[in-house]
């Protein structure tokens, strides 16, 4: 019998805010599945530190378009790009319509290659991948995040002060969910999954039942 394209190309899209466990869940999955993964936020990460390197100002439309129309998805060093103050920049830049259309043509390319993807991010069961036969949506508190942020920065040989973390999770939160274009929202037809009580292991086990049920339909 011939497979259905749903079959044949399993895409799963993972939304959520800061620090809620969706790029480790993001990576655990792709592997678990043998598919490739896009980690969407390193995208807009990447415009930025272009920006900051260059000495460019964050907020000029048409040059950050410019960035994002060049970036070549091989080359996006996550070890460079992690930086706390990156993902700061990058919420900034991603308010802009036009970068954000530039980067959705390469995001939009990497899901539709034959086999399937992972794609992670803010909009992605939303806007990039709304037909993606599996979404989930993992939150937690933003406590709980701040929490994992900051000792994730410390066990990195960095210094973090938690009050501080909790403060710009907040203030992240609240810049990607009011912004006009692609806020951070679940779809309708999104999977929520709460990761404030659960261990990443329970997490992805959830996660890969939901991803069986659906395979299995
Ligand atoms: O997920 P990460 O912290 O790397 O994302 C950095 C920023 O990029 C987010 O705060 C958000 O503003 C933006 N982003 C987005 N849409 C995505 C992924 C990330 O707007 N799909």
């Amino acid at each position: 019998m011939q497979k259905t394209k749903e079959e044949t190309q399993m895409i799963i899209a993972i939304d959520g805010p800061a620090a809620s466990g969706k790029g480790t869940m993001a990576r655990k999955l792709a592997q678990h599945l043998g598919v490739p993964h896009l980690d969407t936020g390193l995208t807009f990460r990447a415009v930025a530190h272009a920006l900051l390197e260059a000495g460019l100002p964050l907020d000029d439309e048409n040059v950050a378009e410019e960035v994002a129309r060049k970036l070549d998805l091989g080359t996006l060093d996550r070890d460079v790009l992690s930086a706390h103050a990156i993902g700061e920049a990058a919420s900034k830049v991603a308010v802009m319509p036009r970068v954000r259309t530039a980067l959705l043509e390469a995001q939009r390319g990497f899901a539709n290659q034959p086999g399937g993807a992972v794609l992670d991010g803010r909009d992605i069961g939303t806007v990039v991948c709304p037909d993606a036969p599996v979404k989930l949506f993992v939150t937690a508190s933003p406590e709980v995040r701040a929490r994992r942020r900051t000792d994730e920065i410390v066990s990195r040989g960095g210094t973090a002060d938690y009050e501080q973390v909790l403060a710009d999770v907040k203030k992240r939160d609240e810049r990607d969910s009011t912004r006009a274009v692609a806020p951070l929202l679940p779809a309708e037809d999104a999977h929520l999954l709460d990761t404030s009580k659960l261990d990443i292991e329970s997490a992805f086990q959830q996660a890969v039942g939901i991803v069986e049920a659906v395979k299995a339909r």
